[in-house]
């Protein structure tokens, strides 16, 4: 019994997240400090493939990135890649502030 309650409230929340939109998502973010990061970090290598600001790649016809979801793990990928090490709260800010900037997802 203590099991199935287990199994049952787990399984609520797992459903619950995955129905959180990106304003629940994004609440305590803070755009501001992701866009200071991003400049920093992010921006040369989309630049020296897309050009200009390398905001190109964020705005391409055929984006890779189609949910708030998504676009988090898009950020941990790179953040990953490039080996920042970034704290999940900063990939947040990121994500948020790219989100509010270029992707505009409500879901
Ligand atoms: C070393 C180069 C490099 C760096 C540095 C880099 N990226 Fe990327 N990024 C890429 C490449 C290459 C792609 C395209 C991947 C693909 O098409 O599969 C990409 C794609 C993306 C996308 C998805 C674009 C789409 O299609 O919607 C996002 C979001 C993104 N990067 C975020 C970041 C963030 C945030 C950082 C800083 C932490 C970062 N990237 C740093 C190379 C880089």
């Amino acid at each position: 019994m203590t099991k199935l309650v287990l199994y049952l409230s787990c399984w609520l929340l797992c459903t619950l997240n995955l129905n959180a939109d990106a304003n629940e998502l994004f609440a305590k973010a803070d755009t501001a400090a992701g866009k200071a990061l991003h400049e920093k970090n992010c921006i040369s290598c989309h630049a020296s493939s897309y050009g200009g600001d390398g905001s190109g790649i964020y705005t391409r016809e055929y984006a890779k990135v189609k949910t708030s979801k998504g676009l988090i793990a898009q950020v941990r990928n790179c953040n990953t890649m490039i080996g920042l090490k970034w704290f999940e709260e900063e990939e947040l800010n990121v994500a948020a502030y790219l989100n509010k900037i270029y992707y505009k997802f409500d879901q």
